[in-house]
């Protein structure tokens, strides 16, 4: 995608599932990249293997973005080394599933932490540039998950939800500035996500697990298209549409039966 050819692209949550998928994918589209996620040695190995690959430039850039001081810090490292961000792509994220009470309080505050404010933080620091220069992009990651209101998967669906807000508000705003944004919705993909979260990847299964690749690269196109919301896959359309259109109790019905460990 030329969109991407000689651009410096920050990625967080690079260490593993569709943030690795990006930087490869990028990387072989002729970007230079930042790559940021908890997990040093993991961002090691990747920036080995893609300067190796394809001879580009990738800095390694540790940092925690569930820490409320994450994206300042990364954000003056980035300055220091007087780097110029391109593009910004918000990946980093996880969930939990199971009984709402059952969750202990500091884990949502450090997924609400991560998936709604460093993402908006992060923005709110990289976009300026980005308008001063006249080009830009943010690709923020939500989720299917953020369509509707989810039983047991309560707060992760809620945090997603704002994701695809924020960013369908900041792709109207920024028309016209040369900033594009777009918001990628996923269904289920063969990541580490479904670990972390608890969940059962035999049960995501029947509605399609996609590999990290093709999902990066779809969210990649709805970028550079400037779309505004970009689906992994057509079939979700049908559940999109759905959402807007099912009263909420069905929707909620739907679902406790897909996310409920009963
Ligand atoms: N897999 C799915 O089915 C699916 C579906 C829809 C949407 N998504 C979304 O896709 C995005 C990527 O997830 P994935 O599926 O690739 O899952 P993953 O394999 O678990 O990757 C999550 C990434 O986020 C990083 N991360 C987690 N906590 C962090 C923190 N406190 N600070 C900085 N980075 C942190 C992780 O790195 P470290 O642990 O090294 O920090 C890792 O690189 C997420 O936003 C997720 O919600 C996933």
């Amino acid at each position: 995608m030329k969109y991407y050819h000689n651009k410096r692209i920050l990625v967080t949550g690079a260490s593993s599932g569709i943030g690795i998928a990006f930087c490869r994918k990028l990387a072989s589209f002729g970007a230079d990249l930042v790559i940021t996620a908890r997990r040093r040695d993991r961002l090691e190995t990747l920036a080995r293997e893609l300067q190796a690959q394809y001879d580009c430039k990738v800095m390694v850039i540790a940092s925690d973005l569930s820490d409320p001081d994450g994206p300042e810090s990364l954000f003056s490292e980035i300055e220091k080394s007087e780097l110029r961000i391109d593009v910004l792509i918000n990946n980093a994220g996880f969930g939990y599933n199971g009984a709402f009470v059952d969750g202990k309080y500091e884990m949502y505050e450090q997924m609400m932490q991560l998936n709604m404010n460093s993402l908006v933080k992060l923005t709110r620091l990289f976009v300026p540039r980005m308008i001063e220069q006249g080009h830009g992009g943010v690709l923020n990651v939500s989720s299917m998950a953020g369509f509707l209101p989810i039983p047991f998967f309560s707060v992760y669906s809620a945090t997603k939800q704002f994701v695809i807000n924020f960013s369908w508000s900041l792709w109207n705003e920024l028309k016209g500035t040369g900033v594009h944004v777009s918001v990628l919705c996923p269904g289920p993909v063969d990541t580490e996500f479904f670990d972390v979260a608890k969940a059962d990847k035999a049960k995501a299964a029947f509605r399609g697990v996609q590999a990290p690749g093709t999902v990066a690269v779809k969210g990649l196109a709805g970028l550079a298209e400037n779309t505004p919301l970009k689906l992994s896959r057509s079939l979700l359309r049908i559940s999109y549409l759905l959402s807007r259109l099912v009263p909420i109790r069905l929707g909620l019905m739907i679902g406790r039966l897909a996310m409920s460990k009963q």
